[in-house]
């Protein structure tokens, strides 16, 4: 059977609703994106959120979030990126359907979030024992004769964005010393860059998701914003590992986001 996944990420909610980041109103964005993610039929078998769920980390965002979400009847789960609060998360983001799990698996596949926030800090790091639980997480994985689908927060490499680069994972090289030891992943997905992306290393392929309010220009050596509208992406992971994804665009941009309005 396929496992049929959506991920969201980046949706920079705040503590009071409706307030703009750039000049766009997250909340809103979001909610025109979580209509989207209704209307699909079939819905999805998950819902993966990758970071950056809320703007400003406060106890506010996220119990907002996990009432919209409820209204979904979808099963979820969540990682935190930069502008989150784990530990707010962690007692905020638990529901019915809204699981703080971090590894879980369905049909023949694993699914593995790992937690690259760094408090304080945009860029992202994997500790030592983050790297240790993956690595038995994929030893696990592969007695079960599972494929993996990997996720986390920041980008383990330059996306050709001087800006961005500044605030990737730090020593992606230790998260790939882990990975190259294992010939079962097949995909690693990825937020925090507001834009699509592909790219293939060592046969896995890493896909970065779209932002569900503003959108990053890409290859731009500074901060720059396009105005297209939010995306989710869907992916259909197979019986035999192999599988589909489409970002899909969702409405108009709500608003053209302002750049004179700093504040990312
Ligand atoms: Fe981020």
């Amino acid at each position: 059977m396929t496992v049929y996944v959506v991920q969201i990420s980046d949706l920079h909610l705040f503590a009071k609703p409706h307030h703009r980041l750039l000049g766009v109103d997250t909340e809103a964005s979001f909610l025109q994106v979580q209509k989207a993610i209704a209307a699909l039929d079939p819905l999805p078998d998950l819902l993966l959120l990758t970071g950056d769920l809320s703007q400003d980390g406060s106890a506010a965002s996220y119990a907002r979030l996990r009432a919209h979400l409820q209204t979904l009847p979808i099963d979820t789960y969540w990682l935190a990126g930069n502008h989150d609060r784990l530990h707010t998360m962690n007692q905020e983001l638990h529901a019915e359907r809204l699981f703080g799990d971090k590894s879980f698996s369905r049909e023949n596949w694993s699914f593995i979030l790992l937690n690259s926030l760094v408090p304080g800090k945009d860029s992202g790091y994997l500790t030592e024992r983050t790297l240790l639980w993956l690595k038995q997480e994929l030893q696990r994985s592969k007695a079960a004769q599972h494929h993996v689908l990997l996720a986390l927060h920041h980008p383990p490499f330059s996306v050709d964005s001087a800006w961005l680069d500044q605030s990737a994972l730090q020593q992606p090289e230790r998260l790939f010393g882990v990975l190259d030891e294992f010939d079962h992943i097949r995909l690693v997905v990825f937020g925090h860059i507001h834009q699509d992306l592909h790219r293939r290393r060592e046969g896995v392929d890493y896909l970065a998701c779209p932002s569900t309010c503003v959108q990053f220009r890409p290859k731009s050596p500074q901060f720059g914003l396009e105005v297209i509208p939010p995306a989710l992406r869907q992916i259909w992971l197979e019986r035999d590992g192999s599988f589909k994804t489409q970002v899909q665009r969702v409405g108009a941009a709500l608003q053209r986001p302002n750049l004179a309005l700093k504040g990312y």
